[in-house]
């Protein structure tokens, strides 16, 4: 037979087809099978290399090399696919480029430079000789407790839907096979979010309607955008595991919505149906059901192997069911080139060069949402005296967050980091050289525990002070899986710290440098600005430093809201209509800060809203009517009048980011589309309803903030 498999002039599909059949179901199995190269011996690993394992993660540089190349030398030579998790840059290399975490980036609303960071983080996996990242995650941070709101784009389907696919495209460039691209994953599909309580990985007690309602139109724009993978979630949907749900992997994922790529379970997700979920009796029955739900490719559940071979040479398990599993695998390595070029050349000497480091920056400069300004910022006066003060003033750790060198696989306290990045103090003492200012610096407290205090010290550096910067927020060890936490005060003493400083009465800018939204009411309240930064990667603290000076205008706009009260959560801006307002007696509606808001040191005045109800065209005339230039973004949200099923109070459909001259109006125009106004019904079905709506636009979700206007669809 002629080896098609091996000509690459060959459509793809027809060579994984030619391998495919080519393979024993030991072959096979081993195609499904991805395992962690942290967690095993080298000779375990090399063994299974031997086997004809489909895909490796957690392995970097000379160890993959080797891997791949016992791989090529297995009869039929098929390469390994390696994956890694490069969540805001290929952060656990320590030379990579460390940008924003998802939530910080999604502060900037702004597609091409979520791209680029993809772009450039692709360029940097690639050039490290790997192909895949478990990136973006597309589940909502609606329970801000929960220990990985920071790896969101926030609480929102649509604008998390938006950045992802734009971070998709920017991760596989035009074509998969390119020299710099790499393979993106869409996860975790779906609403791992939604864990009760939001503890981590708890189950989610998600329901189909509720599915497609709100958690698979950020993952429908994935498959839209051609990401290549998907990882699936922990958690349940009406009861099934989504590792067993063959309704939502197979029937809605891959038949309905197309999704051609192939499908990974998240970390031993098919060993997890025996232990953790006990909906199947060993890893025969585990294996059997995730193959038949249409998972492709098994994470870290070795025991898959032997069950998987062993159910089909019994006849439990029909083989064709791994035949489609494989070729979806060997498609996507055929399509991205791994044959021809099983490690990709990438860009010698890219990691942190210029051109990755201003991409970086610019992202950064973007991400930075101004809160509250009572005419203190910008700093305006030469000559300043300016005491920074707290515990995440100088913590490069706390300022990346997770998934960087410094959290992963374990924190250590002794890594050393590497240059270039800037914490808020270095930031600070880096553009005060422009201003003559003189800055003094005290970390007051720790963030974890109490009596890691010296608030004497912080009052004494800061009592000769013009103004003060206070920078406070979370730390790593605050962060992450099976890091959430029940309340979301401020620990240790920065509470503390902060109305200590309050009694020498001095204008206090409080910058928040967290994964997350903290409930930060009364500083809010007391602090004279505030600057949520939250983990801005290296040039974070930077940029921060130029929105304090002024060199930078702030323009982010929270993508997600912030609680008053850890008691108060959920509070995302969408939620559906019921009694009583929704409200606690003992506190307001209201969050502390809503979704989408964020001011900058000009302001907007919104007017004239229109439609041309026939082509549904909207337009809106915003002013910067401050005077100093800047650039606001624009949203735009409905409401559905009568529905049939209960429908939000008002939902994000499109925004758009205009620069704007002080002075200047410009007329925002939309092209909406009826889908825009659709629901799910009862029966799973998306519909767009004929009848009244109300169209909204303005700087916010903020109800007193936007403009209305009715429209009979
Ligand atoms: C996480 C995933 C991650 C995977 C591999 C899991 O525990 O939930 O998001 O990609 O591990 O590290």
């Amino acid at each position: 037979m002629p080896e098609i498999y091996k000509d690459k002039t060959k459509p793809a599909e027809e060579r994984a087809q030619d391998l495919l059949a080519r393979m024993t179901v030991p072959e096979k199995a081993a195609q499904m099978l991805q395992l962690p190269y942290s967690k095993m011996t080298r000779e375990e690993a090399l063994g299974w290399a031997e086997k004809g394992l489909g895909s490796f993660l957690h392995v970097l540089g000379d160890n993959a090399r080797e891997l791949q190349a016992t791989a090529l030398k297995t009869r039929l030579g098929i390469p390994v696919i390696f994956g890694i998790d490069a969540i805001h840059g290929h952060g656990l290399n320590d030379k990579a480029t460390i940008f924003p975490t998802q939530l910080a980036a999604a502060c900037s609303w702004n597609k091409e430079l979520i791209e680029e960071m993809g772009r450039v983080t692709a360029r940097e996996v690639a050039t490290d000789g790997l192909h895949w990242t478990f990136s973006p995650v597309l589940c909502l941070g609606r329970d801000a407790r929960w220990g990985r709101v920071d790896e969101t784009f926030g609480e929102d389907p649509y604008l998390a839907g938006e950045l992802g696919a734009a971070v998709i495209k920017g991760y596989q460039g035009d074509n998969m096979d390119g020299e710099e691209s790499i393979l993106a994953c869409a996860k975790h599909y779906a609403g791992y979010g939604e864990a009760v309580g939001a503890r981590d990985s708890c189950d989610t007690g998600m329901t189909f309607r509720k599915m497609r309602e709100v958690f698979l139109p950020p993952f429908e724009k994935a498959v839209k955008a051609g990401c290549a993978t998907f990882m699936t979630a922990y958690g349940s949907i009406d009861g099934t595991p989504f590792t067993a749900s063959e309704k939502a992997l197979r029937q809605i994922l891959k038949d309905e919505l197309g999704f051609d790529g192939f499908i990974v379970t998240d970390w031993d997700n098919v060993t997890s149906l025996v232990t953790y979920q006990r909906a199947a009796a060993d890893m025969e029955e585990a294996s059997h059901l995730a193959v038949k739900a249409g998972n492709d490719m098994m994470m870290t559940s070795a025991g898959f192997y032997e069950a998987a071979v062993k159910l089909v040479e019994n006849k439990k398990l029909d083989e064709k069911l791994l035949d489609d599993a494989v070729l979806r695998i060997l498609r996507i390595k055929f399509q991205m080139g791994l044959f021809e070029q099983p490690e990709k050349k990438g860009r010698p000497g890219c990691f942190s060069c210029g051109e990755h480091l201003e991409a970086n920056k610019k992202l950064a400069r973007e991400s930075i949402v101004l809160l509250k300004n009572d005419d203190v910022l910008p700093l305006q006066k030469e000559k300043l005296k300016i005491a920074v003060i707290g515990p995440n003033a100088d913590d490069i750790r706390a300022q990346y967050g997770d998934w960087t060198y410094f959290s992963h696989p374990e924190p250590d306290p002794e890594r050393e980091p590497q240059r270039p990045y800037f914490t808020v103090l270095e930031g600070m003492r880096e553009v005060a050289k422009e201003t003559g200012a003189e800055i003094t610096y005290h970390r007051g407290c720790g963030v974890l525990d109490e009596n890691d205090a010296d608030l004497d010290g912080a009052e004494q550096a800061a009592k000769e002070s013009d103004v003060i910067i206070l920078v406070i927020g979370d730390v790593i060890e605050q962060i992450g899986e099976t890091k959430d936490r029940a309340n979301l005060d401020l620990s240790g003493a920065q509470q503390a710290l902060f109305d200590r400083l309050k009694k020498l009465e001095k204008p206090i800018v409080t910058v928040l440098v967290s994964s997350k939204p903290l409930c930060i009411q009364k500083i809010a309240e007391e602090s004279d600005a505030l600057i949520a930064a939250f983990n801005g990667g290296m040039f974070g603290g930077l940029v921060v430093a130029e929105a304090v000076f002024g060199k930078l205008n702030p323009s982010g706009k929270l993508p997600i809201s912030f609680p008053r009260h850890t008691g108060q959560i959920p509070v995302y801006y969408n939620s559906l209509p019921g009694w009583h307002g929704g409200k606690y007696m003992d506190l307001p509606e209201t969050p502390l800060f809503t979704f989408g808001e964020g001011l900058s040191y000009t302001s907007y005045e919104y007017s004239n809203l229109k439609l041309d109800e026939k082509r549904l065209v909207l337009s809106v005339d915003v002013t910067n009517a401050g005077k100093l230039d800047g650039t606001e973004t624009v949203q735009v949200y409905f409401r559905d009048v009568v529905s049939s099923v209960l429908t939000p109070v008002k939902q994000l459909i499109a925004f758009q980011k205009t620069a704007l001259k002080a002075g200047e109006t410009k007329t925002v125009t939309f092209r909406l589309d009826k889908s825009d106004f659709s629901l799910v019904t009862p029966d799973e079905k998306r519909v767009t309803e004929p009848g009244e709506l109300v169209i909204m636009a303005g700087p916010s979700a903020k109800e007193d903030s936007l403009l209305e206007i009715g429209v009979v669809v």
